[in-house]
């Protein structure tokens, strides 16, 4: 396990602050197992956690990193502010709320998870947010779920630019315009769905690059996310599984596996359904 853990490479916030760039993350982990799937995660070596309000398993999280006895500065939590608010106070309000839930003093990166219009839209809560960045409740504030459009707009608005944008990205839905923009303005990119809820795994592809190198295919697709340079956050709830997504730095994926992989984007993104969902609720 320490070993792993000492194979992890960070990403450099703009904040100054670091990210280990494989995590783990828990939505539909169901709440009365998080505390258990949590702990075979920590005990198998990650030490990120991407969690959110909306999961409904905060609580779970929580009780996982108060058992595990770790030192604070060693895990690093993701909380995420479900949608954009009309008053700062609520804001404030549902970032204690998951401190409390989460049983700790501060979260070492808080993501706006939607930038919907519904609340006001993304600015007045994002002021907020960097209000909560500079008190320290969150080391570091980003968004997620953002295009490019989204981000100008914020570019154009904001005092602090988001450290990171955590958006849906795999083999599939590779996001090219949206990581060229956030490399040209420092914003790290995190992958969700790194392994698109499992469909990515039966493609030929990735199969093939998985039997090359003696790996399965879940761990070829992490390392390609790896290689671009992507933060990934994969969710399990087997231990197996758990362990075997964390196994992925003894190989390298060569040039034409990394470039065989970069053919099958089929550009597509998060669909307009689930924006209009998020905004009705
Ligand atoms: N910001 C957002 O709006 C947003 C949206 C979605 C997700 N996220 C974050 O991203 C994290 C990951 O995304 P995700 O959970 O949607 O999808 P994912 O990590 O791409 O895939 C998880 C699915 O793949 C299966 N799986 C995991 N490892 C596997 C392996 N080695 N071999 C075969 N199957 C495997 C899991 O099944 P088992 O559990 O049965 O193993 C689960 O069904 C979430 O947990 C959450 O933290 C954020």
């Amino acid at each position: 396990m320490a070993e792993t853990m000492m194979m992890i490479p960070k990403r450099h916030l703009h904040d100054d602050i670091e990210i280990p760039q494989l995590g783990f993350g828990v939505s539909q982990v169901p709440p009365a197992e998080t505390q258990a799937v949590v702990e075979c995660a920590l005990e198998a070596g990650y030490r990120h956690i991407d969690t959110a309000a909306a999961y409904g398993n905060e609580e779970g999280v929580g009780a996982a990193l108060a058992a595990s006895g770790l030192p604070r500065e060693d895990y690093f939590v993701t909380a995420k502010l479900w949608s954009p608010q009309p008053d700062p106070n609520a804001t404030v309000a549902a970032l204690e709320a998951s401190l409390d839930r989460l049983g700790l003093d501060h979260v070492d990166l808080y993501l706006l998870h939607w930038p919907v219009t519904a609340g006001g839209g993304p600015v007045g809560t994002w002021q907020t947010l960097e209000e909560i960045r500079r008190e320290e409740a969150a080391r570091a504030i980003g968004v997620s779920n953002f295009r490019v459009e989204d981000l100008e707009l914020l570019e154009r608005e904001a005092a602090i630019r988001p450290a990171l944008n955590q958006v849906e990205l795999n083999p599939r839905i590779q996001q090219r315009e949206l990581r060229a923009w956030h490399a040209e303005h420092g914003i790290v990119t995190e992958a969700w769905s790194p392994l698109a809820q499992g469909r990515i795994l039966s493609d030929e592809t990735i199969a093939s690059a998985a039997k090359d190198h003696g790996r399965t295919p879940a761990q070829v697709a992490l390392r390609w996310h790896l290689q671009l340079g992507n933060v990934v956050i994969p969710k399990s709830v087997r231990p197996e599984r758990i362990r075997e997504n964390l196994d992925v730095f003894g190989f390298e994926l060569t040039v034409e596996e990394m470039a065989a992989i970069a053919a099958l984007d089929r550009g597509m993104e998060t669909p307009a359904v689930s924006r209009s969902t998020i905004a009705a609720r």
